[in-house]
């Protein structure tokens, strides 16, 4: 059977076909990164009149492209959460009118559900169980995974979110929105001057703290003469804090479980220096890990198409409900 997959939980158009036997079809992505440039940062309400115009169309151009027609889409899969509610709002209405009209079942998908089942789009999946570290823009998780929907939360950061605080030290260094990927291109030209603390990596547990390391960007940049080099040299050091910090904590949970298998997703596992310092760290424990490739860490619709099924072959399908949650715990699924 063909799924269609559909993601508008922020900034990103996603849409997708996976078919339960052959896997991925087709995906397309439209990115609002120019429009919300301007602004800095996302604007709710911008982000979900583009979701409005571009999602019909796209779903249009991936039946064509897939040499498909609506015929052939057994269900739809939409992300119901959490994320901005407007932008979701999008996504349910359009899933929920699309499943009407197509006499077809609509699966509700928690956005990094979709994010950690992600690496199972690759030749090579990861087998359950397994360790995962869930990095984005709005979450920072450390999952115990026994199966689909079989979470328990081993860790999550108390205050930002990894890409938070990448998105807000790039800010605090001048760089553009959407500062992460900016800051990390930085700090290629970066050399080792200033060491940055590995935050609560000191103590017991496995939660994480990123606001601090933030504050600690902004005081060393306020103390040097601001130039390119200084920039590049603070984004180096704020990269390998991170990168280390997420190592550490990700031993200490595959330790605790007694796994030998991390999984590793969300947009900030594109982040090459954050896969090197991981790789290597589980090369050293003689475990294994798993990304998703570059363009299925970020969001995506491929990842909802294939979360949806998965979800549909454990017959939760939705009534005509439009059902959407901007906040949504994955220890409620
Ligand atoms: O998963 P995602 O696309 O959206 C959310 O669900 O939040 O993650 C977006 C986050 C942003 O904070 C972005 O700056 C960060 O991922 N990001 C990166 C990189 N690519 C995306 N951070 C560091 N290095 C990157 N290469
Ligand atoms: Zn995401």
């Amino acid at each position: 059977m063909y799924i269609l997959g559909i993601e508008t939980s922020c900034d990103e158009t996603g849409v997708a076909i996976y078919h339960s036997e052959n896997g991925l079809v087709h995906h397309l992505l439209y990115s609002q990164i120019e429009m919300h440039s301007e602004y800095g940062g996302v604007v709710p309400e911008l982000a979900s009149r583009d979701h409005i115009r571009k999602l019909i169309p796209l779903v249009k151009q991936l039946l064509l492209e897939s040499n498909l027609t609506k015929l052939n889409i057994a269900a739809i899969a939409y992300t119901a959460g959490p994320g901005l509610m407007g932008a979701l709002l999008v996504g349910a209405a359009t899933a929920q009118s699309l499943a009407f009209a197509w006499q077809v079942p609509v699966v509700a998908v928690h956005h990094m559900e979709g994010h950690l089942l992600a690496p199972m789009l690759e030749k090579n999946p990861p087998s359950f169980p397994f360790v995962a570290l869930l990095i984005s823009g709005g979450h920072t998780l450390l999952v115990k995974v026994s199966g689909v929907g079989k979470y328990e939360l081993l860790g999550e950061s108390l205050d930002d979110a990894v890409g938070e605080a990448f998105d807000k030290t790039a800010k605090l260094l001048g760089l553009s929105y959407p500062g992460g990927v900016k800051l990390s291109e930085l700090a290629q030209f970066g050399q080792i001057r200033f060491r940055f603390p590995r935050p609560m990596t000191d103590r017991a547990g496995l939660d994480f703290s990123f606001s601090g390391l933030k504050t600690f960007a902004l005081t060393t940049f306020q103390k040097s003469d601001k130039t390119y080099q200084d920039k590049a040299d603070i984004a180096l050091a704020f990269q390998d804090a991170v990168a280390d910090t997420l190592a550490i904590k990700c031993r200490r949970a595959l330790q605790q479980t007694g796994l030998k298998t991390l999984v590793v997703a969300g947009g900030v596992s594109a982040n090459t220096q954050i896969r090197l310092t991981l790789t290597k760290m589980l090369e050293s424990e003689n475990g294994q890990i798993f990304f998703p490739r570059p363009e299925f860490c970020t969001d995506n619709g491929a990842m909802i198409a294939y979360a949806g099924y998965q979800r549909f072959l454990m017959k939760e399908t939705q009534n005509l409900e439009i059902f959407a949650r901007p906040r949504w715990a994955m220890s409620e699924l």
